[in-house]
């Protein structure tokens, strides 16, 4: 069967995440497809760091054109972040007819449109399950299992850095600044955490499951945007003794083909459920017409969890690209072939 080959663009933290699985899950991810899933090309400015991870002679690259030019590579990952040239780059690759991966959810926000519009034009797909809630797979809910609803609401916490820091400044009393600190150590805020701690990337993501549940664009600069930055200790305080957290929740609505969309923090009652989402933890709800409220919770930001976000996209590509039979789940194909009795242990 035809290997599928896939190139990256932007070799950071997320980047090195996902050279680790495919690494790591080799063995599973080539079962569950049925052929082997090879990384043919890494372009990224940098060729010399040591990302921790050990690379075919050859596949890293500082020329992005090896990877979008290449006539082998099927799909493309871009997690080159910001606006260009991944805006470009992208175009490009969706232009030699390749399918694109990406979690670049402010790119998304402002030029989704022309995106989809030149992957329908040249017939091929753009995935970015890992652009919103990380490691949740929120978006494939919204376009598979839960396709037949029409939406009123979407709401959640959608940027982890900000919940991060609100559940360690509440939970410990720590300062704003020591612990956006640790959240740049620890791989979850943006190159320019500006964009994390002022609501941005949450308006971001806010815009993109707006588009996915109601089915429209959502100008970006129309949505009410305040972060964290004005949040105390005080504020904090104050809260828990009403029995409140504060949380920056995202908050999308359509009414009578009317939608509204803010981000701002939030006072939250101890006895929701969105009250109990520490730490990097991002969690996304909404309220179909049949299905009712659904809420999905995970990992919100990090490079496994984005990772697994990503390779995500890829397999279900390659699976559409395999020709796989879409009334039988592929997971399923793979049980039915490769069925074996676990031991069940002892309680
Ligand atoms: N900086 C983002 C966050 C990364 O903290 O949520 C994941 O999109």
């Amino acid at each position: 069967m035809k290997e599928i080959k896939v190139g990256l663009l932007g070799f950071g933290t997320i980047g090195t995440g996902v050279v680790k699985v495919i690494q790591q899950n080799a063995e599973v991810i080539s079962q569950r497809l049925g052929t082997k899933l090879t990384l043919a090309a890494i372009a990224d400015r940098d060729i010399t760091t040591d990302r921790g991870v050990v690379l075919e002679p050859g596949v890293l690259t500082d020329d992005a054109d090896h990877v979008l030019t290449n006539p082998d590579i099927d799909v493309v990952i871009e997690l080159i972040g910001g606006y260009e040239p991944a805006r470009t780059f992208v175009l490009k690759a969706l232009e030699n007819g390749k399918h694109v991966v990406t979690a670049n959810k402010a790119l998304l926000a402002l030029y989704g449109q022309e995106l989809m519009l030149a992957a329908e034009k040249n017939n091929v797909s753009l995935l970015f399950e890992a652009a919103v809630g990380g490691g949740i797979p929120i978006l494939s809910s919204i376009r598979e299992n839960l396709c037949a609803n029409q939406f009123s609401d979407v709401f959640g916490i959608l940027n982890g850095t900000c919940n991060y820091i609100l559940t360690r400044m509440t939970e410990n009393g720590e300062d704003f600044s020591d612990v956006l600190a640790d959240a740049q150590e620890l791989g979850y805020a943006e190159a320019d955490p500006t964009f994390d701690i002022e609501g941005i990337d949450t308006a971001h993501k806010l815009s993109i499951l707006m588009t996915m549940c109601f089915g429209t664009w959502v100008d970006f600069d129309s949505i009410y945007t305040e972060g964290i930055t004005r949040i105390t200790a005080l504020d904090i305080q104050y809260a828990r003794q009403f029995g409140y957290q504060i949380k920056l929740l995202a908050i999308g609505k359509q009414e009578d083909g009317v939608v509204e969309a803010r981000v701002h923090p939030t006072m939250i009652p101890d006895t929701y459920s969105l009250a109990e989402v520490r730490g990097v933890l991002n969690a996304v709800r909404l309220i179909g017409d049949f299905v009712g409220p659904v809420t999905q919770v995970g990992s919100g930001a990090g490079m496994d969890a984005t990772a697994s976000a990503v390779l995500g996209d890829v397999m279900s590509l390659s699976r559409q690209m395999l020709g796989e039979s879409s009334f039988l789940p592929p997971a399923l194909n793979y049980l039915t072939k490769n069925i074996t009795t676990l031991p069940v242990r002892a309680m």
